[in-house]
């Protein structure tokens, strides 16, 4: 499904000092796995993130997903494959303040056919993650692992193939993390394929795979078993 070969990106600050990030990631991640990447801060987990989830480009390297080469992509088809295929989950959850759970979910929906009923699909997605009886709760009345699913519910509206998670539970205490984790464990289950990064040892054990990562390479990358 993901094929990562020879990755590398190289950020350049005021067009002169070069910040080498990744050196040459290679990486296949199949339909279905459960993998975290492990790197402390700053090893370029983030960017590594964006690169898979189509928001950045490499400066080396080809990527493939379900065969279509990444790399060689314009900007239009790099915002349709990210549209059709991934969705996201951010640390900070990134939902509207003044808006309900239901509202916040459907807001990724709103390119879909007129025909398409967005409550409907906004209120199913709600209760994949255990959420159908905080629909009309803004952000402000749910926890932070509440709102860490409905950021979940938000990314799996469009029924992407792919989750990618940044950091899902660094901002949640433990409970709620092991909440968030759960509902992951609970879509891969479903058939979804789930990448999360994280620098927390005990959220990347939830995983089935866990990848570490160091100066800008893999160095190791081993399976749990189920
Ligand atoms: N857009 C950017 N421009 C320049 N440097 C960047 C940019 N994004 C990230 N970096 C640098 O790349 C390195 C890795 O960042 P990041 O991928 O965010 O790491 P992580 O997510 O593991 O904390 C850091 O040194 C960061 O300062
Ligand atoms: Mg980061």
């Amino acid at each position: 499904m993901i094929e990562l070969k020879d990755i590398t990106k190289t950020y350049r600050k005021n067009g002169s000092l070069e910040v080498k990030v990744l050196e040459g990631i290679n990486l296949e991640i199949k339909k279905g796995d459960f993998v975290a990447i492990m790197a402390p801060s700053g090893m370029g987990k983030s960017t590594l993130m964006n690169i898979i989830g189509c928001l950045d480009r490499p400066t080396g390297g080809e990527y493939f997903l379900d065969g279509a080469e990444v790399d060689k992509m314009n900007d239009d088809e790099l915002s349709r494959t990210r549209n059709k295929k991934i969705g996201f989950v951010f640390q900070s959850f990134n939902l509207l303040p003044k808006t309900t759970a239901l509202e916040n979910v459907e807001l990724p929906l709103i390119y879909s056919p007129v025909d398409v009923d967005l409550k409907a699909k906004a209120k199913a997605a709600l209760e994949a993650v255990g959420l159908g009886d905080r629909i009309d709760h803004m952000p402000s009345e749910l926890s932070g692992g509440q709102q860490q699913r409905v950021a979940i519910a938000r990314a799996l509206v469009n029924d992407p193939a792919i989750i990618l998670a940044d950091e899902p539970t660094g901002n949640l205490d433990t409970a709620s993390s092991n909440e968030v984790m759960g509902i992951f464990t609970k879509l891969n289950r479903d058939g979804r394929t789930i990448i999360l990064v994280t620098h927390e040892a005990e959220v990347a054990e939830k995983a089935e795979r866990i990848i570490r990562m160091m100066d800008g390479r893999i160095v190791s990358d081993e399976r749990r078993a189920k």
